[in-house]
């Protein structure tokens, strides 16, 4: 198994994105690992220019990801940890790609429609090509298991369908079809202050998300004020359904404490959120602080993070350089 995810280095990373993204890759390095498979995790550097963004705010991004995701449990010696800018193979093999996808399939693709919106004609082409760089970031690596979110996988469906139209045109088998693992345990976190809206960098106010720069006091005023209803909690998790500030609250109990929200309902069962909510502030505080404490100290020395990336992106290249020579040679490209 080879395992490969990535994330854009849009901004500061909250509760949503450890929880739903982070959380899962550490725990996929361990189990993925323990069976002799490979994870590899890279910061999607070329895919957050595909919105505009300040250079400064870019590269500060970058290197503020790449501190959280070792604070959080990713171990560079362990995966292979990188940025794609330094694996010039990943934009190399994303524009022989664009040779075999079709405009029709890319015409499909949901994220585009809701990012351009209206905006259709004044979208940048990279938001357009945006699934074909990723659809070369998998197929590269001749990617196994490709942990995202429900919202990726039509890029990754796109993926196989690159992979199986490049190995039927050129009559080789190279290009392994990934598979999305959407894993059952990654939860969906909600605003604090509307779970109707899932927690995002773009909530318009501070206290519906938690960042992992937040400080103990923040996080537990966070929760402390977070929305919640009038009810004591039920004695079981389909009580919720029709509560939803109250069963994100445990849910994210649930993912941080490594328990099913099940085994929350069963200790909270008939306790009032005025227990709840300082139970799941000190548990918040407890496990997000030494990550925040750790990423705060890797932060101390910005070059140092840098080589982490430069060294994982050496290990990334040697994968990288054999495959894409192959699709090279097999498409007649002298090289
Ligand atoms: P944001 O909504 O803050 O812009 P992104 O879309 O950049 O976040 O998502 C980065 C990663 O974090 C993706 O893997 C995504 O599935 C995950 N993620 C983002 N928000 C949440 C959330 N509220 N709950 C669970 N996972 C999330
Ligand atoms: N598109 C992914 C997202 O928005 C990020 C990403 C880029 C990615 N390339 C990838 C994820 C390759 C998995 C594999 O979340």
């Amino acid at each position: 198994m080879r395992v490969l995810s990535g994330i854009k280095p849009t901004g500061n990373l909250h509760l949503g994105n450890y929880l739903g993204a982070v959380k899962q890759w550490v725990a996929m390095q361990d189990a993925i690992q323990a069976q002799g498979g490979e994870t590899l995790y890279f910061i999607a550097d070329l895919h957050g220019l595909t919105e505009w963004i300040a250079p400064a705010e870019l590269s500060a991004n970058t290197i503020e990801m790449t501190a959280t995701i070792v604070a959080a449990g990713i171990d560079p010696d362990r995966s292979i940890l990188f940025n794609q800018t330094r694996v010039p193979q990943h934009s190399e093999l994303a524009w022989l790609l664009n040779n075999v996808a079709r405009v029709g399939w890319l015409n499909r693709m949901t994220q585009f429609k809701d990012k351009a919106g209206k905006n259709r004609e004044g979208a940048s082409v990279g938001l357009y090509d945006y699934p074909v760089l990723m659809a070369a970031d998998v197929l590269l690596y001749n990617t196994t298991h490709v942990p995202v979110g429900e919202d990726q996988k039509q890029h990754l469906e796109l993926a196989r369908d690159i992979a199986a139209k490049f190995n039927l045109d050129y009559d080789i088998d190279l290009f392994t079809p990934p598979e999305p693992m959407v894993s059952a345990e990654a939860p969906r976190i909600m605003s604090l202050r509307d779970a109707s809206t899932k927690m995002s960098k773009s909530n318009p106010s501070e206290q519906a998300r938690v960042n992992l720069v937040d400080d103990d006091d923040t996080i537990a005023a966070k929760f402390r004020k977070a929305k919640t209803d009038a009810e004591p909690l039920p004695d079981t998790v389909a009580a919720l359904t029709d509560r939803p500030e109250a069963k994100n609250l445990v849910t994210i109990y649930a993912a941080l404490a490594d328990l099913t929200p099940d085994a929350v309902i069963t200790q909270y069962a008939g306790q009032g959120f005025g227990t709840f909510k300082p139970a799941l502030a000190d548990l918040a505080v407890a496990k997000l602080g030494p990550i925040r404490d750790r990423m705060l100290r890797l932060l101390d020395d910005r070059a140092e993070v840098g080589k982490l990336l430069d060294q994982g992106a050496e290990k990334a290249r040697a994968l990288a350089a054999p495959t894409l020579l192959k699709a090279q040679r097999a498409m007649g490209l002298h090289v």
